[in-house]
């Protein structure tokens, strides 16, 4: 079974209430639900902390054990140089995930600290972007 961890940062525990009109109405346990009842084959873990450092040990609990890690820093992509450097230090592949398209927001949203340390980044595609991330690890299984 592919175990993926699922990080999520400050605020997306909010997520239904939070923004509706940038982050949709959907919560993050349905998106869950959604992702669990559509992939059987993985095994997956998910974890929310709006405080940087238990961010920061969830990146290296899940950094040496799992398959892969789908991050979503939240405003930390902006601002953590602690995340960035976890990600460095791990051996589990990363995919970064925005639901919103960060680079048609405020310009401060276009720097993250996270991007050039992930296989890749899924920006702008809604919750959707989770399960895009799901798939990429189901078809690269074993690629950093
Ligand atoms: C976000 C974008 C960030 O800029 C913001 O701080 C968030 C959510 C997104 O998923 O679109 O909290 O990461």
């Amino acid at each position: 079974m592919l175990q993926i961890t699922i990080i999520n940062g400050p605020n997306l525990n909010l997520l239904g209430k939070r923004e509706p009109g940038v982050y949709g109405n959907e919560t993050f346990d349905d998106c869950l639900a959604g992702l669990k009842a559509h992939y059987p084959q993985v095994n997956f873990t998910y974890f929310q902390s709006n405080i940087e450092g238990e961010i920061v040990d969830a990146i290296q609990a899940a950094g040496f054990n799992q398959d892969g890690i789908i991050i979503n820093p939240a405003a930390y992509t902006h601002t953590s140089i602690a995340i960035g450097d976890a990600i460095a230090a791990i051996k589990t592949p990363v995919i970064e995930v925005h639901i919103s398209n960060v680079h048609a927001r405020e310009e401060f949203r276009k720097i993250s600290h996270v991007s050039a340390k992930v296989v890749g980044s899924i920006i702008g595609l809604g919750l959707k972007g989770y399960a895009l991330a799901t798939d990429w690890f189901i078809s690269n299984a074993g690629s950093k």
